[in-house]
């Protein structure tokens, strides 16, 4: 009897630590049961909403799941791209990241702010919205379904032009411009290539991929895809859009880890994953598996949810996503804030001279035509390199993110160990809900 019970206690604590761990800690101010009392319809009205709108246009989901990202990437998740103006005013660039977010994602973000304050009064803020509709849009569009920490308040100002550039990758990065990036935030390689697979939906106008095509091909593309491509942009500047996913560009699946080992990607950014030794292994384990990149996705997303959030008493509510609350002090002063920065302005420009040497190496010494058919989860590992890093320096540069503290073992609730029981002895794919 007592042996049973302490086995039960064992099982309990066991399944509390392996939730903690695919979910990542919770940032103090946020938590999984925020709008309970306040606001217990939430859940279901973004869910509802977004199901009558993703049943005109599934394409939408792309455009909402964008939009958290970049909000949590420039300031923290604080709602400040939902801000008019927010990526400040004239561009010294062609293609500003701002400019391609869609028009609709920020409508149907008001959209919902509407029902939810119908609902609930004004409670909810504009970034947690914008999170849950992120969650929505991987959930409904085939991606795993999760639950995600609540709580974030929204930011008085938005960012400034030059944190924005600094604080989005381009395109045209390689994975060792990502990995610095995105280590400044705390997020390592798995969290990098799990996050870019959020490129298994939607679209990018030519302007964000021709210099892939012009004035010289890049080498590591496709020749038939890149001679699509270029029937889709005859020119570098053509205003035309193409899926960033050719298999299943609707589809929240692992289809995009595919079409990058077929030499398919659409962006520098994506396509290097695979040919960057560091984490190409990364990127095999998700084609071939598609419960694995779901587990690695919904632990990066909420790490990526969690970035630089504000909480308790900063920020606050605002009555109209588009715009701060008595709209009188001057939006454009981006004024100092009591949470962390991220971001390096400088480190578009890091250069390691021994790093780079040995990547052009290890480039130049592999194969540069090989094709791979995927069936279900078949695959065949003949030929590649297992995952290894050989590059000391780089490895204590990428910072390694320390999440699974004891406290964070023991305050993840029974609740939750429960939810997840059930959920283990009744998914087929992976899922995170009750
Ligand atoms: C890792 C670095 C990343 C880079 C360099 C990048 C870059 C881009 C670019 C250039 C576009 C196309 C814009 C256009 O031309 O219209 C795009 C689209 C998109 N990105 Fe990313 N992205 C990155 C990470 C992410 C992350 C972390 C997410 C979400 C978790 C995300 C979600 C999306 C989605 C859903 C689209 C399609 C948007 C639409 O159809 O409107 N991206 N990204
Ligand atoms: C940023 O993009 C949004 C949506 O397209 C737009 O409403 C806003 O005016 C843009 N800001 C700037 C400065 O271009
Ligand atoms: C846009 O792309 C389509 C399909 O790829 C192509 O047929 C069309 O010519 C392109 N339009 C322009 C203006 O380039
Ligand atoms: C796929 O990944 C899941 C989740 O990590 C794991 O439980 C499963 O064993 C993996 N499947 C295979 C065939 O490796
Ligand atoms: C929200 O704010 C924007 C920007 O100030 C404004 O154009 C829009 O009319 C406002 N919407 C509502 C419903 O008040
Ligand atoms: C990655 O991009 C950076 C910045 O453009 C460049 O300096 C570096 O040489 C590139 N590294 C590799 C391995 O290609
Ligand atoms: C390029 O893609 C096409 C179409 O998917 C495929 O038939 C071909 O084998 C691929 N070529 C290479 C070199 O990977």
């Amino acid at each position: 009897m007592v042996s049973s019970i302490l086995c039960v206690l064992l099982v309990i604590l066991e399944i509390t630590v392996a939730k903690t761990q695919s979910t990542g800690p919770v940032v103090k101010g946020l938590s999984y049961t925020f709008y309970d009392s306040t606001c217990p319809k939430l859940a279901a009205i973004i869910r509802n909403h977004l199901n009558q709108v993703f049943q005109r246009d599934i394409t939408q989901a792309a455009g909402l799941l964008r939009i958290h990202f970049h909000d949590c990437f420039v300031q923290g998740c604080d709602g400040s791209v939902l801000l008019d103006g927010s990526a400040s005013g004239p561009s010294e660039q062609n293609a500003p990241p701002n400019l391609t977010l869609r028009p609709e994602a920020f409508k149907i973000i008001n959209d919902l702010q509407a029902l939810v304050h119908r609902q609930c009064g004004q409670v909810v803020s504009c970034a947690d919205i914008t999170a849950l509709a992120a969650r929505d849009s991987v959930y409904l569009s085939g991606g795993p379904q999760y639950d995600i920490p609540l709580g974030r308040r929204d930011g008085l100002n938005f960012a400034t032009q030059a944190a924005t550039l600094a604080n989005l990758p381009r395109p045209t990065s390689n994975t060792t411009t990502l990995l610095d990036s995105l280590s400044t935030k705390k997020l390592d390689p798995t969290d990098v290539v799990a996050l870019s697979g959020a490129h298994t939906i939607g679209r990018g106008h030519c302007t964000s991929f021709t210099s892939r095509l012009y004035p010289t091909q890049d080498p590591t593309m496709n020749q038939s895809f890149a001679n699509s491509l270029k029937v889709t942009c005859p020119a570098s500047d053509t205003s035309n859009t193409t899926v960033l996913d050719i298999r299943t560009p609707n589809k929240f699946d692992n289809k995009y880890y595919v079409d990058l080992m077929n030499r398919q990607g659409l962006f520098t950014s994506d396509q290097d994953l695979y040919t960057d030794k560091r984490t190409r292994a990364i990127v095999t384990s998700f084609a071939v598996n598609q419960s694995l990149f779901f587990e690695k996705f919904v632990a990066a997303m909420i790490k990526m949810g969690q970035l630089s959030v504000l909480t308790g008493k900063q920020g606050e509510i605002r009555a109209n996503c588009s715009a701060r609350n008595g709209n009188d002090m001057g939006l454009w002063s981006v004024k100092s804030r009591s949470v962390p920065q991220y971001g390096k302005l400088d480190y578009y420009w890091q250069i390691d001279d021994d790093d780079n040497h040995q990547q052009n190496q290890w480039r130049n010494s592999q194969p540069q035509s090989k094709s791979y058919n995927f069936n279900g989860n078949y695959y065949n590992n003949r030929g590649f390199s297992a995952p290894g890093d050989p590059d000391g320096k780089r490895k204590k540069r990428v910072a390694s993110y320390n999440m699974y503290t004891v406290e964070g073992k023991l305050k993840s609730s029974v609740k939750n160990s429960f939810k997840w029981i059930k959920n283990k002895l009744s998914a087929d794919h992976v899922s995170y809900d009750a």
